[in-house]
């Protein structure tokens, strides 16, 4: 039951641009504070929209949240870097200098203003060298949302690694090949190493991150 559900949202959410889920909205003051986003307990990230902006009239709290704007002065870069470091992940933290931006806005105070949804998904992590599992419920069949190999945090797979290995968070990497392999099957072994998916930054101990959800085979024809 759980899963048909979850079936029909995503297939909605592909028919209508995910307009029927519950939008979560993050707008917070640019320098020395967090932007959280977190669907810790309802699935995975999915960013539709991320500005960054500059205004006179924005005025930032005690805890480094802005009020509400909903313009910006960025192009499509920064909601770019917000989409590859945040989507598929269960909760995401960014801070100004993961956004390479200058402040080049106008305005006194700069903000970042980010809108999303959770999808219902599972998130799985795999160490690099270790196998990961994909794993469906009896008669239904994976259909995965999003992976990545690489490295986008310091706390991901970390433990007895020396810093040097840690250090390089923009390591960014989508693959389709997981997608590949496993999409319609019930369960699904692939190994978290360079051999499957090529070294996109060497020296980096990386992991791979899956998002996907189990539908009935039904739902996957309809
Ligand atoms: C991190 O790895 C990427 C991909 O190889 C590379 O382009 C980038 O320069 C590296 N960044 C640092 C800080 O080493």
């Amino acid at each position: 039951m759980l899963f048909s559900s979850i079936a029909l949202v995503v297939a909605v959410g592909c028919v209508l641009g995910h307009a029927g889920m519950p939008s979560e909205r993050v707008t917070t003051c640019v320098d020395g504070v967090v932007h959280r986003l977190s669907c810790e307990l309802s699935g995975v990230i999915s960013v539709q929209t991320s500005l960054y902006g500059g205004e006179d009239s924005v005025t930032c709290n005690d805890g480094g949240k802005a009020e509400s704007s909903n313009t910006g002065c960025s192009d499509g870069a920064v909601a770019d870097i917000v989409k590859k470091k945040c989507n598929g992940k269960r909760v995401c933290e960014l801070s100004s200098s993961d956004l390479g931006v200058s402040g080049s806005c106008g305005g006194t105070t700069k903000y970042l203003h980010t809108t999303y949804t959770c999808l219902p998904a599972f998130h799985h992590v795999t160490c690099e060298h270790s196998l990961a599992h994909l794993q469906c419920g009896e008669e239904q069949v994976i259909l995965v949302y999003g992976a990545e190999y690489g490295r986008r945090d310091r706390t991901t797979c970390v433990h007895s690694r020396p810093d040097s290995q840690i250090q390089n968070i923009s390591c960014l990497n989508p693959t389709s090949k997981v997608a590949e392999r496993c999409d319609g099957k019930n369960s699904c072994l692939i190994k978290a190493g360079n051999s499957e998916f090529g070294d996109p930054c060497y020296g980096t101990y990386k992991y791979l991150e899956v998002a996907y959800t189990c539908n009935y085979f039904q739902d996957q024809l309809t």
